[in-house]
């Protein structure tokens, strides 16, 4: 895996510093970037407020189901995405920085990195934006993190989820039982024996390799790949910290 110092770059106080990956649509037209939250950003109005609500809106389609508050996404982001050294997340922007959703990485490892925290929010002109969002974060994960293998996992339900996962590329690799339970009007799926499964629905875990990212998708790498992992990278993937 490349040296990438995943918390210096959420670090950043300076906007002009800030990580942007640039969005192109099918004709390498630059439709946007996927901008780091980082120190910067916190304090930009209606950050936090648009972050909740999204998630709000998207709370069936996570593990962990409850009723964010801003208070409560200032707090997880302050204490547990911007120090975490395996997360980063990114708002999806246009060119003149309205924003259209979030897109993140968990489990960020040697050899491998996982999709986390992927949500559209609200409609665009940009026609495929999640599909050229997700393009994006490939290629930094290949060719800036070295990622050799990406990674996500879906419910087994979430066919537009699903969709999108496969038009870039991604093949199912396991299906996982998983169970409901309701803790202080939370709900939470957790990853169990078949036996113990009661959700009616599983925890799909797709993969993405980079071989077949390059064969699938030959003009998508404009940088040279960043050197690799050393071996012994294909440990098991521990669910992501939910939000
Ligand atoms: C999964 C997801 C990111 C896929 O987005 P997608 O690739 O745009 O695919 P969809 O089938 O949802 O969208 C098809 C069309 O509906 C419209 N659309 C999608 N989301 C929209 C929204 N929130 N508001 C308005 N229109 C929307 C768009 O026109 C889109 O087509 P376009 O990209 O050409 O403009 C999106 O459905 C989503 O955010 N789902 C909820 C969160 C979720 O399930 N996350 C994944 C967890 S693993």
């Amino acid at each position: 895996m490349a040296q990438v110092d995943i918390v210096s770059l959420k670090d950043n106080a300076d906007p002009a510093r800030r990580l942007r990956l640039p969005i192109s649509d099918d004709s390498g037209r630059h439709v946007g970037d996927l901008q780091c939250i980082d120190r910067s950003m916190l304090d930009e109005p209606d950050l936090i407020d648009d972050l909740t609500r999204w998630r709000n809106q998207s709370m069936p389609f996570f593990l962990t189901q409850f009723s964010a508050t801003e208070e409560r996404t200032r707090q997880w982001l302050e204490t547990i995405s911007l120090p975490a050294a395996d997360r980063i997340l990114f708002v999806i922007c246009d060119p003149g920085g309205n924003r259209f959703g979030n897109f993140g990485l968990c489990n960020i490892r040697p050899g491998a990195a996982e999709f986390d925290n992927v949500i559209r929010a609200r409609a665009s002109d940009i026609r495929n934006l999640m599909f050229h969002c997700g393009m994006t974060m490939l290629e930094w994960m290949f060719s800036g993190l070295g990622a050799e293998t990406a990674k996500l996992h879906v419910f087994s339900h979430n066919e537009k989820a699903i969709g999108l996962y496969k038009r870039l590329g991604f093949a199912a690799a396991e299906s996982l039982p998983l169970r409901r339970t309701e803790e202080q009007g939370a709900v939470k799926y957790s990853i169990v024996d078949r036996s113990d499964a009661n959700a009616g629905f599983d925890y799909l875990r797709m993969e993405l390799p980079v071989e077949h990212f390059r064969q699938a998708h030959p003009g998508a790498f404009s940088t040279p790949p960043a050197p690799t992992a050393p071996a012994g990278n294909d440990r098991a993937t521990a669910p992501c910290r939910p939000w």
